[in-house]
Order: structure tokens, then sequence, then C-alpha cells
């Protein structure tokens, strides 16, 4: 397996840029004293950085426009269209601050739910665009563990037709296994994240990690 250090060189995995503003929401969310309120808050402010982070790494193509001043600025345009896809019921919480940079995004869901005793995911429920074989995809899910919930739903999308380059997962924290095992599985896979933490303890849980991200943010336990 990859080590630590090997996954944060990795081409295709995308860390945010460690700065002191992300260091210090992340000492917010990451704390067990942080009540729901500013979990949420400041969770959603750490999401709108990674959804902006996605989207530099999709494809663009060279656009002239003409200013007010007519003259010519040789720029770019976005190549394509985009979808989100969240894995249900974390991800949905990622579903807002892609909404908040793409307005009327498209967004599809998939239920997948872990074991709590065995940590193994179960696949209940999928509804994605009909055409999103055609869109460029950012996968949401705040989580990635053993990798054993995100590598059921790029099977998912797999059997939509999404081609594997096209899909971002987007990602708030990470371990170095789920994150080997998945850009292992899948080759053309891109990861975007913002921590890259030291593993799991014997529960599957991410440690030093935040906890119960859905349960968190849903107010749930
Ligand atoms: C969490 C998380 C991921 C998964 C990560 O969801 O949101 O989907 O666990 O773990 P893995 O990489 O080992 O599969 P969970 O099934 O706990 O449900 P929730 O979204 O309702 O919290
Ligand atoms: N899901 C979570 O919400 N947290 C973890 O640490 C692992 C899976």
């Amino acid at each position: 397996m990859a080590t630590r250090e090997e996954i944060l060189k990795h081409p295709r995995l995308h860390l945010l840029p460690q700065t002191s503003q992300l260091r210090a929401l992340m000492s917010i969310i990451r704390s067990k004293d942080t009540g729901r309120g500013d979990f949420i808050f400041y969770a959603d402010r750490v999401i709108r950085l990674l959804v902006e982070e996605g989207l530099n790494h999709l494809p663009v193509v060279p656009k002239t426009i003409e200013t007010p001043l007519g003259e010519k600025y040789d720029g770019v345009a976005f190549q394509g269209r985009i979808c989100g896809v969240s894995i249900m019921r974390a991800g949905e919480a990622m579903e807002q601050g892609l909404r908040d940079v793409c307005t009327g995004v498209r967004i599809g869901k998939v239920l997948i739910q872990r074991d709590e005793a065995t940590a193994q995911p179960s696949l209940y429920y999928s509804k994605l665009p009909s055409d999103i074989a055609e869109r460029w995809v950012l996968l949401l899910d705040p989580m990635l563990a053993t990798g054993g919930s995100a590598s059921k739903c790029i099977q998912v999308l797999h059997e939509a037709g999404v081609q594997e380059d096209r899909i971002f997962f987007i990602n708030l924290v990470c371990t170095p296994e789920g994150a080997d095992m998945m850009l292992s599985r899948f080759p053309k896979l891109q990861i975007v994240t913002a921590a890259v933490d030291d593993g799991m303890d014997a529960k599957k849980f991410i440690v030093p990690g935040l906890g119960d991200f859905g349960d968190r943010y849903f107010g749930t336990d």
C-alpha cells in the first residue's frame, strides 16, 4: 500500500493548499467541542473551497470575448456540462456548495450506507441525470475511509456510461488506504480533498478525523 507521503505526491490527488485559514477551519470542524451550528457553518466553508478547486480541474477551450471598451480578451470557457452526484446521506451536505457556484446544476443521488459493525457498504437507491454519460461528474462525499462506499458509487456511474476520466471525487477528509485503493482501482479518477489523515481505527473511522460527518451535520446520533 502507498504511504501517506506517496499519496500526497500522487498526480491525481489534489490537496487543497494547507493555508492557515484552511487549517483553522479544519480545526473547528475536527474539534469534539464544536456544536452543530458551527459544524455546519465551517464545513460549508471548506466544501465551498473544495468545489471551487474541483472546477479548476475541468477542461476549458479558448474563447475570445469583447470588453465594453471594444477590446478583445483572449479567455477560456468551460468545455461541456457538469453534474453533481452525492453519496447519501453525508454527500447531500455538499450539494448546496455546488449549487452556490453552478446555478441550476443537475444533481444525481446514490444512497449507499456502511454497515456500522462491518463497515461494508450497501447500495439502496440511485437516480442520475439521463444524459450523465455526456457530463463531467463531481462526485460528492465528505468522508473516504476504506473506499468501499465511493467505489460502489463509481460502479453505479460506470453502469450509467460515465467514463472514469470524467469523474472528480470531491472529498473533505480521506485516509491513505482509501485514496490508494480508489486511485489504483480507477486509474483515471481524480480526487480533490482538504486532508489526507493518518489512517483508521478498529471501527474503520478516520483518525484523527472528525467523527461521523453525517451525524454531526444532520444532528443525528
Ligand atoms: C460515510 C461517509 C461515506 C462512507 C465512508 O457514510 O459519508 O459514504 O461512510 O466510508 P468508507 O470509505 O469506508 O466506505 P455512512 O455510510 O456512515 O452514512 P451517512 O452518510 O448516513 O453518514
Ligand atoms: N464516515 C464518517 O462519517 N466518518 C468516518 O470517520 C468514517 C466514515
